[in-house]
């Protein structure tokens, strides 16, 4: 496995989620541990945009509890109702949104969050296992290109669950 990610010097998101995906495919095909393979994919998401919060929130005990992330320490519990996580989770959609004052109900883990992406990851009986939630110090980071990045990134995650 190499241990190095190999990115272009673009600045561009589509451009460097293309260049990542085989990358996180080759990471994780060898390895069959659930936690293994979402510990590299936040750090690989978080080594290539550089984005202030990579991490996942896993469906527990009826709420969503922190998994693994990368960025500074984070709320460990969401109740499903509550925030842009709560949000993904009840609607089963990925949610962009660009400036997280404006969302009601949004969870401020950090006040240096301005926007993000949260992305549900379903088990193959098609109910949400767990939620990607990336976020941005930058006010409307995210675009369709980062939801459709991040889609087909998950969509290796369900083919290993
Ligand atoms: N902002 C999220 C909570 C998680 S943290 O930002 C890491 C939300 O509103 O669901």
């Amino acid at each position: 496995m190499a241990e190095t990610l190999i990115l272009p010097p673009s600045t561009n998101r589509a451009e460097l989620y293309e260049a990542l995906y085989p990358q996180i495919e080759a990471l994780v095909a060898t390895e069959s541990d659930l936690i293994a393979n979402l510990s590299n994919v936040a750090a690989a998401l978080k080594e290539a945009f550089g984005f202030f919060w990579v991490g996942f929130y896993m469906v527990k005990e009826g709420q969503l509890v922190l998994g693994p992330f990368q960025g500074p320490i984070a709320c460990t519990r969401i109740p499903f109702r509550k925030g842009v996580c709560g949000a993904c989770y009840t609607r089963q959609e990925t949610i962009i949104v660009p400036d997280v004052e404006q969302f009601p109900g949004h969870i401020a883990c950090s006040s240096a969050s301005k926007s993000e992406v949260v992305v549900p990851v379903f088990h193959r009986n098609g109910t949400v296992a767990m939620v990607l939630d990336v976020d941005s110090d930058q006010l409307d980071d995210f675009s369709e290109a980062d939801a459709a990045g991040l889609e087909k990134i998950m969509k290796l995650i369900e083919r290993k669950m």
